[in-house]
């Protein structure tokens, strides 16, 4: 899958010329095509963190960073969260298109009959030091699918998309809620084939047999809703784990291991676990302003979680629906937050800051999302796990894709700027 280039750059090199085409996005972004400068000129391209650099062609989502625009086969998030469940949504990111009525049916069929983890699997929960991050077991227990689901092999994974599909998507949500059950000594509730996706995650999370849980829709909206936000985000730092380890041609499961891996990073999906944390160290403190100070101090460590984005230059689209969804909850249901209204209060300072408006820092997908977790009642160790749960069509949906591009192995270049070369001092006479 490629762009034709529209244009062309000259780079002059010493004594070469050389002139490179520049291909152009359906949107109009424009990028360099260097795949032939080392060849022409011996040149390697330095960019550390890929901060200018596009990996791949991708068809799954667009962002606008300047003008905050999310769109999932081109579809507006806004449209999506108020139109669809999680559950089109991830088909959507995988096919291309909204299932139809019967599409849907037969996919939701998958999801059920995909939705049991292995018996012999279970015992593994057994063994978990108690405290275990989710996210800990949540990576190894994915990882252990390709010992207990024969052919693993990619194409006959990439051929049966939808089983693949649905057995990571729903297994690996059962496995969310048994290692959150785990964790509280809880016995683990089993998925019921009358519920949808996530009417069936709150239910094996907060069921238990001496106290029903009560499933409101309400609650159920709300988790489609930051499911189907946290989807698919282009070439974030998990996705591009993923398509570099896929790329090696690893098997789905080993593949969404690392994604999940690369996910529990605070810098990245674990953000949303350290805002609540920093939320509830200013409330305690009560001086915001400290904070904000620290945050603008470069020789403190200190980061306002949830603010800033490699991409957004502008308020996440997806933190302005999750504030959103707060309010209105917090209105219709008269629920309230203290870490909410301190929340507003540091956005507030903050947007009207010229540190954060020089550098364009804005509140983040994960900035809102923990309160809204919160009023739903998913425990904080669980929030980067719901982030994971949500993002794994968009994993999916990449790794069909780039093993549909028959993608080279990922390996990219360096600047060596280590010692010149020497050798072992030969032994003195004397040894
Ligand atoms: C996610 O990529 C994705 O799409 C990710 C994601 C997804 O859906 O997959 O959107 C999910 O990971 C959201 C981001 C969650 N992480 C956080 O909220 C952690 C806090 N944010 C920062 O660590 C930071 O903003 C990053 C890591 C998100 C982005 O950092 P960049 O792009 O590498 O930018 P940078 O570190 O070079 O910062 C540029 C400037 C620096 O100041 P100067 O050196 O120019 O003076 O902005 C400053 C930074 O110090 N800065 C911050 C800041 N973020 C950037 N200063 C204070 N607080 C912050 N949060």
């Amino acid at each position: 899958m490629s762009a034709e280039p529209s244009e062309f750059a000259t780079l002059k090199f010493r004594d070469k010329e050389v002139v490179l085409p520049v291909v152009t996005g359906t949107e109009g972004e424009k990028g360099l095509d260097i795949t032939g400068l080392r060849k022409s000129t011996g040149l390697v391209a330095l960019d550390p963190g890929f901060v200018n650099t596009a990996s791949c062609y991708s068809q799954i989502t667009y962002i606008d960073g300047e003008k905050g625009i999310l769109r999932y086969r081109g579809i507006p998030i806004e449209e999506l969260v108020q139109k669809v469940m999680f559950v089109d949504v991830a088909y959507l990111l995988v096919h291309g298109e909204l299932p139809d009525e019967e599409t849907r049916r037969e996919f939701s069929s998958q999801l059920n009959t995909n939705s049991l983890i292995h018996e012999d699997m279970r015992h593994f929960f057994d063994h978990f030091p108690k405290g275990s991050h989710p996210m800990h077991i949540l990576s190894t227990m994915i990882n252990a699918m390709a010992a207990f689901y024969p052919n693993v092999d990619i194409k006959s994974m990439a051929d049966n998309i939808d089983q693949s599909c649905a057995r990571v998507i729903s297994i690996v949500r059962t496995m969310a809620a048994f290692a959150y059950k785990k964790s509280i000594g809880e016995p683990v509730v089993y998925p019921r084939y009358d519920l949808s996706y996530c009417a069936n995650f709150l239910n094996m999370m907060f069921d238990s047999p001496v106290k029903p849980y009560q499933i409101r829709p309400e609650i159920v909206r709300l988790l489609n809703i930051l499911f189907i936000i946290h989807a698919d985000h282009e070439q974030n730092c998990s996705t591009s784990a993923v398509r570099v380890i896929g790329s090696a041609q690893v098997n789905l499961y080993a593949t969404i291991s690392a994604g999940i891996s690369a996910l529990s990073g605070p810098l990245h999906g674990g953000a949303n676990q350290a805002v609540i944390e920093m939320l509830r160290t200013i409330q305690e403190d009560g001086d915001i302003n400290k904070f904000i100070r620290m945050a603008k101090d470069k020789n403190n460590p200190f980061r306002l979680m949830g603010f800033g984005h490699r991409v957004y230059k502008t308020y996440d689209p997806r933190a302005a629906i999750v504030r959103g969804e707060c309010e209105k909850f917090f209105h219709q249901y008269k629920y309230s937050d203290p870490l909410l209204d301190v929340a507003r209060k540091v956005e507030e300072i903050a947007l009207t800051d010229p540190y954060f408006i020089e550098r364009h820092l804005y509140p983040n997908v994960d900035f809102y999302t923990g309160i809204l977790y919160r009023a739903i009642g998913i425990p904080e160790n669980m929030f980067t796990v719901m982030f994971a749960l949500a993002r794994l069509p968009g994993w999916v949906a990449h790794w069909r894709e780039m093993i549909g591009d028959s993608t080279k192995l990922v390996r990219p270049r360096q600047i060596y700027s280590g010692r010149g070369l020497r050798h072992i001092s030969p032994p003195d006479a004397g040894d």
